[in-house]
């Protein structure tokens, strides 16, 4: 696991950003796994500066998110597949027959969580994970006590995390869907790359315990320690927890430049 720690939030954006143009620049594409909330939101306009200036192209790449809420119609604003295609693929110029969401209408959501894992996998698999991380540590909707092992389904969001949201729904806790579906931890591991942005003092006890805590289901994050390619961007204030911090700081530095990220 690599954490870097950077200034503030738009620095976080840059080098994510950076990262993500290289590899769709070498494979045009490139299957991109994307988070909503406001995380990513630099690493979004990063790469939309990038495509506007004309040094990207992403319109061969294809977009799978981690999570869609249950209960909302397509339309509303706040809802996932509505949120990504504003904040980002429709001015990255990522085609919405090329934006995979979960599937939430109808009745059989059990199905088209399978279909969805099965998308996922005829698409040759995600290159490149983007992932914010909850409050409670969660990564995707995969709250505290999600299995390790976990694939795409249904999950019921945690108080905390309703209040953390509230703030997409006019301050209102009652208008956030209690329900989600979510890629699985399972599934989030099978990407090539997972690359968790964080910033701010909110995020300084979930970043702590998922970086520097026991592999744990109580901290879904941890399950990242798992993976052979995981990435930390953090800004100042989201590692100001890190006891290490002083050593993930001088290895970035002293790290040589084509290793990238
Ligand atoms: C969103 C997602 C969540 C968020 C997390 C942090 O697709 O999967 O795990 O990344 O709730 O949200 P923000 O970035 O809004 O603090």
């Amino acid at each position: 696991m690599e954490i870097v720690v950077l200034a503030d939030h738009v620095s976080v954006g840059e080098l994510v950003g950076s990262t993500i143009a290289d590899l769709v620049q070498n494979d045009p594409a490139t299957v991109l796994g994307l988070a909503t909330g406001s995380s990513p939101l630099p690493v979004y306009q990063d790469l939309i500066d990038r495509v506007e200036r004309g040094g990207l192209d992403l319109s061969g790449a294809t977009a799978f998110t981690l999570d869609e809420y249950v209960g909302l119609p397509p339309s509303h604003p706040e809802a996932y597949r509505s949120f990504i295609r504003r904040v980002f693929t429709l001015a990255a110029g990522i085609s919405d027959d090329r934006l995979k969401t979960p599937e939430v209408a109808g009745s059989d959501i059990v199905g088209s969580c399978a279909r969805y894992e099965q998308a996922i996998r005829s698409a040759g698999g995600v290159a490149l994970q983007l992932l914010g991380i909850g409050s409670d540590g969660h990564i995707g909707f995969n709250e505290p006590t999600s299995s390790l092992g976990s694939r795409t389904r249904m999950k019921t969001l945690t108080d905390q995390t309703l209040a953390d949201n509230a703030r997409f729904f006019d301050d209102d806790i009652d208008q956030v869907p209690n329900h989600v579906v979510t890629q699985g931890i399972g599934t989030i591991l099978e990407a090539r790359h997972v690359v968790l942005v964080a910033a701010g003092q909110s995020k300084a006890d979930a970043v702590a315990a998922a970086v520097e805590g026991p592999l744990t289901a109580m901290v879904p994050a941890s399950a990242l320690q798992l993976h052979p390619h995981a990435t930390i961007v953090l800004d100042d204030a989201a590692a100001s927890k890190l006891t290490l911090l002083d050593y993930y700081r001088s290895a970035y530095a002293r790290k040589p430049e084509w290793q990238g990220i």
